[in-house]
């Protein structure tokens, strides 16, 4: 997936619907480097079911961190992943019950989108684009 399309915009906006409609929620931020989902949690000044985790590019870590949150009762958890896609997100998308992929509306953008789309198709997801901008 392409970089700056919106991921962690969306991965924080649907942390706060899932946690107002009563979830708690684990927003697992897989960029150690940008820790944007994670330093938006920081900042936050509202006490809510909203937890935000940085775990690093790692299949063991993410598998840990997956563990955990099914342990600790969470209703929801999301990822929100770096731009390149590798077995790690082969990993996260094994996870998912559905896989939001933010497009722009750019030639470059809808071209990108059979690669995902594929990837995820193969491992028998369900996915949904969503427009970012
Ligand atoms: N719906 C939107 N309308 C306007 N600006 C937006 C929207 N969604 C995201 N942005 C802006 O676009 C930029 C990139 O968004 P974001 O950080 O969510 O993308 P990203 O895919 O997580 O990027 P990265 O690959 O660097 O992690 C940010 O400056 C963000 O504020
Ligand atoms: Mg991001």
């Amino acid at each position: 997936m392409r970089q700056n399309l919106g991921k962690s915009t969306i991965s924080t906006n649907m942390a706060v619907c899932a946690a107002r409609a009563g979830k708690k929620v684990l927003l697992v931020d897989l960029d150690e480097k940008q820790k944007s989902a994670a330093n938006w949690w920081k900042r936050r000044e509202i006490e809510d079911d909203i937890k935000a985790v940085i775990v690093p590019h790692d299949i063991e870590k993410v598998k840990e961190i997956y563990g955990f949150a099914q342990k600790q009762g969470y209703d929801l958890v999301i990822f929100d992943t770096k731009g390149a896609s590798d077995t790690l997100h082969n990993v996260i998308i094994g996870f998912a019950t559905l896989c939001i992929v933010p497009v722009q509306p750019s030639v470059f953008d809808l071209e990108a989108i059979p690669s995902t789309a594929n990837m995820i198709k193969s491992l028998d997801k369900p996915f949904t684009r969503c427009s970012s901008f």
